[in-house]
């Protein structure tokens, strides 16, 4: 396992980079006034609604609503993960990104690179040798694929005999150590060494940056295996691979949807016929680990299998490895074709035009899900509810909370005829509380948020991190009920491990946390109190000394109603503490 890259080296890496210049080199901007605009790359738009600003280091789109800071634009805007996007602002600025405590990673790092290089020579020497034989290019031909498409996909041919790669690459001891851990090579007892593609077409697999990790290749006649792929090896994870996407990341720019399929020739059919977002798992049962990287790419996946039995189960698994991972805003499909045609036979009888129809008309995750259970049991007795109940409880379980989870709960209650109540006491789901008193609601650049207090004290701490060396969050913030206030002393401990941190830097540390989603829309929040710039320090500190006195006051009511006794400290305090008047909330 990769270490950890240090906080401080991201904290550092984002405060000395500038997202103006990042996004400008990507998407040409302009200036208007305080901020920058262009028309949004992750959107389709006539007049700019993308800004960017330089203050506050943050982008925002008034038009889809994409927002974040330069690392979320990076990945958002190159589909990267998110170590990847910190490699990329890295790299931007000649710097080698640090592994804390793990030596071992680094190690392992450069123990990597003589595999990647054996497998970018071997694919160059397998795309040479399609050119030499006709007996492949026919092969390619008789399926349907021109040269173009060959050539994007760095299509090769292994060439008949044992020992092609070892005769063109060399046998010095690295390269024979290299070809092996690579699997590229099998080296006998006798020290004798065998190719492992021999006469078979040669799909090249890539990863998230393009570096060619292991192969695939076809028997171009009848014969068995039809397909052998490279083995595991440790630049080669097959789970966790997708042959084809990054291939799709190359020929679109934006990618609304990616259709999963089951072979290599699918994938290269399809984007024979101009569908160009199709990925393909590899032979293995769509993972978990797999559908988290494709939903980095893109917010929906179709997963399109044969209508017969084989397919509805690969389909199911897949459904399975989805709940775990889905959120708001992610869509999975499911389409399936009818038997005896894969994706590459459809396309090629139907055409583009009515593939996309059939992508159209794919069944919901939702309609799969309640269709598939409600066929293994009798609905119309109460057994069978009770057994449909208790199966979709377990699935709908793995899944985040979520409004989509809520729905789910709330078509099975349907379903079943059971009351979300009912249900509810079996599911742990975060159905909202109504909250005691009705709160103002503000729209922050067309998203709806509850403001008080605590949010916009949040919002002023995070879009000014100095606020928190001039007056503290209070230690017993962390005990409060109110959600915010745990958040916010949060904010104070992560200024306090790295006081020049800036804003987007502590946005940045809370990604992939539950209050990532909120801290981003602070984060863009403007009020007269976030706006007012010269006098922030007087009312932040005005408004966490009202949110303490509002907490001292919680205790003590507490203590006092229970009949507990207050020590003679907390009696002064008591008798001191300022009135407090309900109607001066800021
Ligand atoms: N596969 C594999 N090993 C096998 C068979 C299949 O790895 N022995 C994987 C390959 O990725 C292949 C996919 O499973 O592309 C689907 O296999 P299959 O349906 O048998 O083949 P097709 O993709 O339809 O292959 P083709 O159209 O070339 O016959
Ligand atoms: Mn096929």
């Amino acid at each position: 396992m990769a270490g950890l890259i240090p906080q401080n080296f991201i904290d550092d890496l984002i405060s000395r980079s500038d997202i103006v210049e990042v996004i400008n080199a990507r998407v040409p901007l302009k200036r208007k006034g305080k901020e920058f605009t262009a028309c949004c790359p992750f959107h389709n738009e006539k007049t700019p609604s993308f800004t960017v600003s330089e203050n506050k280091q943050f982008f925002y789109c008034f038009g889809c609503h994409a927002k974040g800071n330069v690392i979320g634009f990076l990945m958002n805007y190159e589909h990267l993960s998110y170590v990847d996007a910190i490699e990329t602002l890295a790299a931007d600025q000649h710097l080698d990104v640090p592994h804390e405590n793990n030596p071992a990673a680094d190690h392992k790092r450069q123990e990597k690179q003589p595999l990647y290089d054996i497998l970018q020579t071997a694919a160059e020497l397998y795309q040479q040798q399609l050119k030499t034989s006709d007996r492949a290019i026919n092969y390619l031909k008789q399926r349907g694929l021109s040269g173009d498409i060959a050539k994007r996909f760095n299509i090769g041919y292994a060439p008949q005999g044992w020992d092609f790669l070892v005769s063109n690459i060399g046998n010095t001891s690295n390269r024979l150590e290299a070809l092996q851990k690579t699997g590229l090579i099998v080296i006998k007892d006798n020290n004798k060494t065998y190719d492992r593609f021999r006469d078979r077409i040669i799909f090249p697999i890539s990863d998230q940056r393009g570096r060619i990790i292991g192969f695939g290749g076809r028997i171009l006649d009848q014969g068995e295996p039809k397909y052998l792929n490279s083995p595991e090896t440790t630049v080669f994870h097959k789970g966790f691979e997708l042959y084809g996407l990054y291939e799709s990341k190359q020929a679109l720019r934006n990618i609304e949807r990616i259709i999963v399929v089951e072979g290599y020739m699918d994938v290269v059919a399809l984007a024979q016929h101009g569908i160009d977002y199709a990925v393909a798992s590899l032979g293995t049962a769509t993972t978990t680990e797999q559908i988290q990287k494709t939903f980095r790419t893109t917010h929906e996946i179709i997963f399109c299998y044969d209508g017969d039995n084989a397919g509805k189960k690969a389909a199911w698994r897949a459904l399975e490895n989805t709940l775990p991972v889905i959120r708001d805003g992610m869509v999975a499909k499911f389409l399936f074709l009818p038997e005896k045609e894969d994706p590459d036979t459809m396309v090629r009888k139907e055409g583009k035009q009515a593939f996309e129809q059939r992508i159209q008309q794919a069944s919901t995750l939702s309609d799969f899900l309640f269709n598939n259970l409600s066929a293994q049991s009798d609905i119309s007795s109460n057994e069978g509810k009770a057994q449909l109940a208790s199966k979709a409880n377990a699935l709908i379980q793995k899944m985040h909370n979520s409004l989509y989870k809520d729905l789910l709960i709330e078509n099975l209650s349907q379903l079943v005829g059971l009351s979300q109540q009912q249900l509810e006491s079996k599911i742990s789901t975060n159905t909202q509380k109504p909250s005691a008193k009705a709160q103002p609601v503000t729209a922050v650049r067309g998203q709806q948020i509850l403001l008080n207090k605590t949010r916009i004290a949040i919002a002023l701490l995070l879009q000014n991190p100095a606020l928190a060396g001039q007056h503290k969050v209070p230690e017993s913030f962390v005990r409060a009920s109110n959600k915010g206030l745990p958040l916010l002393y949060q904010l104070q401990q992560s200024i306090e491990s790295n006081t020049d941190i800036s804003a987007a830097a502590l946005l940045e540390r809370f990604r992939n946390t539950e209050h990532e989603k909120t801290l981003s829309i602070l984060s863009m929040l403007n009020t007269p109190e976030t706006e007012n710039t010269d006098n922030i320090f007087e009312v932040y500190r005005a408004i966490i000394e009202r949110l303490n006195n509002e907490q001292r006051e919680l205790y003590f009511n507490e203590k006092l109603s229970n009949n507990e006794s207050l020590s003679p400290e907390e009696w002064r305090e008591y008798l001191k503490r300022p009135n407090q008047d309900p109607e001066n909330n800021i």
